[in-house]
């Protein structure tokens, strides 16, 4: 028998079906709760309180004695058995954001693009006007060779032209309807050219399309006018597949269970489309007028919107089914676009270098420059692209889920509530604190946690190791109940009513990301014969990028010890990407020709990953000579 559950503070109520868990039911409801394992019970960050009700719960080590009389229990571990009013804290929630990156020099970029592709837009696919002759009993050849005759007086040649039973069967009637005035629209795959659709009249003026991002966090739309090129509008919204696990591993194990590919499959192609809704309701532009997607994911992301089990990924030797697709029908995945429209997936490398990163490859210009470029995309994963004109290598580092709160008792996305900027006073070891949003912290993000580490290390709060000073007289350094912290904010200055503090596991669980992501840098440029110092630009891309203070994440060693004139700042790249694609066929046979590029090097058999991540285990490494500036600020 199945329940009704009110969840607070919004007072939302959802009938569960037998058996089903609280988070279950909440997120078939669209209701969020934090779920980094998927709702496998490791990860604790399901928390929920009951306030009203009798459940059932597993029971977990993540819940304290005192969490448990309390009333807290894990969403996934819990099922209702009587009806039950439940609270959702601050801490499981997803917080209005105002960090989801769409680019920090993406009005820069887009106006550049835009540039690049004026008065050469190649769409996927062409639309054009023909105006027939009418046949006679002198012109009596059929309807399609007709039509087959006119595109070849545009330049077609006819013999490479097809067209699909759909076409073929309104053809006729559509010929007819506006005196053999007729706008066609075709789609060029190699040596072929299909007749997608026939609409009667002139409709070429006017047709639109969407460049999507889908970001493990984030999903970004844009709404596209293909005639003048220009970007009208975005859109952007956390994935909703979070609520089946955080970071990609979590997401194909789910999609492995039973119904868990379909779902995974809908909750992204839904999302798709109500934000394409959103955008095409305000500019008052029909569905019907759309007639392309091009969207730009990692490996991953890009099977589970396809709806193909992405199980093999995961398995050594990291297999994905696909790197790169052909033009697919958009209405076979789900999209609500015209029925005759398609979308084109960006190629990508690999199982973990996925078509966002040929988007930043794409989008960087990297490909095209002399010299020697690095680019990389800190995110739930890191992944690196070394090269440039002449070659370019690549590879995943998975850095685990830190910077974006996995594994960090505090840690939280970049959202509202989150400490992103922190500055310690080395004589009181008093912090000032930044929070998105300006609320009071309810956790700290991946770049106040880069802050918080370098100033604590530049304090003296933590040593190389990374081992927090209990020596130090001061009531923000304690033992606490997971080891020796850092008090970064006091219960009555926090919106949890709990300080907000630092560990010991925390600060090695981000010691250890920052590591992974360094060794990624060094095995790369030791693999193909280079160092650091050969290095003549950095692009980061990501949504992290743009909050990261390199100053402090070179102190921690999570970027090399480079000149800052050589960082820059990227935005959202794997959307630009999309978007060039979508204006230009010249971009897309470059996207092509990157991915075919790129070699991939697997770090997770290179013996020199495991040295490298082993070095780079201290604040900044341990050869601190790689770190001249932070030399010299420790003296
Ligand atoms: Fe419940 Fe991870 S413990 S989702």
């Amino acid at each position: 028998m199945g329940y009704r559950i009110t969840f607070l503070p919004d007072g939302r109520t959802v009938e569960t079906a037998e058996g089903e868990t609280i988070l279950r039911a909440a997120g078939r409801d669209g209701i969020h709760i934090n779920a980094t394992c998927g709702g496998k019970g490791t990860c604790g960050r399901c928390r929920v309180i009951l306030k009203e009700g009798k459940a059932v719960s597993a029971d977990s080590p993540h819940l304290a004695d005192k969490d448990r009389a309390e009333g807290v229990r894990l969403a996934c571990q819990t099922t209702p058995a009587s009806d039950l009013t439940v609270e959702i804290p601050a801490t499981s929630q997803m917080r209005k954001g105002s960090k989801i990156a769409t680019g920090s020099r993406l009005e820069e970029m887009l106006a550049a693009a835009y540039g690049a592709c004026q008065g050469k837009f190649r769409p996927v696919t062409l639309k054009f006007h023909l105006q027939l002759p009418p046949p006679s009993l002198d012109d009596n050849i059929s309807d399609f060779e007709r039509l087959k005759r006119g595109l070849e007086n545009s330049g077609y040649n006819a013999v490479s032209v097809r067209a699909g039973l759909s076409t073929i069967r309104k053809m006729g009637s559509v010929m007819r309807e506006k005196g053999w005035s007729v706008t066609v629209t075709l789609l060029e795959e190699g040596n072929t050219i299909e007749v997608i659709d026939i609409e009667p009249g002139d409709t070429s003026a006017t047709r639109y399309a969407a460049a999507v991002d889908i970001g493990t966090t984030s999903v970004v739309v844009y709404l596209v006018d293909l005639i003048t090129g220009k970007v009208l509008d975005h859109a952007s919204a956390y994935n909703t597949q979070v609520r089946c696990g955080e970071d990609v591993i979590t997401r194909i194990v789910y999609a492995t269970e039973q119904g868990g590919l379909s779902e995974l499959q809908q909750l992204v192609v839904s999302l798709v489309n109500e934000l394409l809704g959103k955008l095409c309701d305000k500019h008052g532009i029909g569905r019907e007028l759309l007639d392309t997607a091009i969207i730009s994911g990692n490996t991953t992301m890009t099977h589970l919107f396809f709806g193909i089990d992405p199980a093999y990924i995961r398995e050594e030797p990291y297999i994905p089914t696909a790197a790169s697709f052909p033009v697919l029908g958009a209405s076979s995945v789900g999209l609500h676009l015209k029925d005759t429209a398609v979308v084109y997936a960006m190629p990508g490398v690999a199982s973990y270098v996925g078509g966002d990163i040929t988007s930043g490859v794409l989008a960087s210009g990297l490909y095209k420059q002399p010299g020697l470029s690095l680019f990389i995309d800190i995110g739930t994963n890191g992944e690196i692209v070394l090269g440039g004109e002449d070659w370019i290598v690549t590879a995943a580092c998975s850095a685990g889920p830190a910077f974006e709160g996995g594994g960090v008792k505090f840690g939280m996305r970049a959202m509202d509530g989150a400490i992103e900027r922190v500055a310690i006073d080395p004589a009181t070891l008093a912090p000032s604190l930044t929070v998105i949003g300006g609320s009071n912290p309810v956790g700290i993000c991946g770049s106040g946690m880069i802050d918080a580490i370098g100033e604590m290390f530049l304090a003296g709060i933590i040593d190389r190791r990374g081992k927090v000073n209990t020596t130090l007289d001061n009531p923000r350094v304690r033992i606490g109940e997971n080891g020796p912290e850092y008090v970064l904010a006091w219960a009555e200055e926090t919106g949890i009513g709990a300080d907000i503090t630092l560990t010991e596991p925390d600060v090695n669980n981000i010691v250890r990301t920052k590591g992974a992501i360094y060794a990624g840098f060094a095995t790369l440029l030791k693999e193909v014969g280079f160092t650091f110092a050969d290095v003549d630009r950095i692009y980061i891309a990501g949504g992290f990028g743009h909050y990261l203070n390199i100053e402090r994440a070179v102190i921690i060693g999570l970027l090399p010890d480079l000149p800052v004139e050589k960082f820059e700042f990227l935005g959202n790249t794997s959307i630009m990407g999309a978007y060039l694609a979508l204006l230009s066929k010249k971009f897309r046979e470059d996207a092509e020709a990157i991915a075919h590029r790129m070699t991939y090097i697997e770090l997770s058999v290179s013996r020199n990953f495991m040295d490298e991540y082993v070095s780079a285990l201290f604040l900044p490494h341990t050869h601190i000579d790689e770190f001249p500036s932070v030399k010299k600020l420790l003296g």
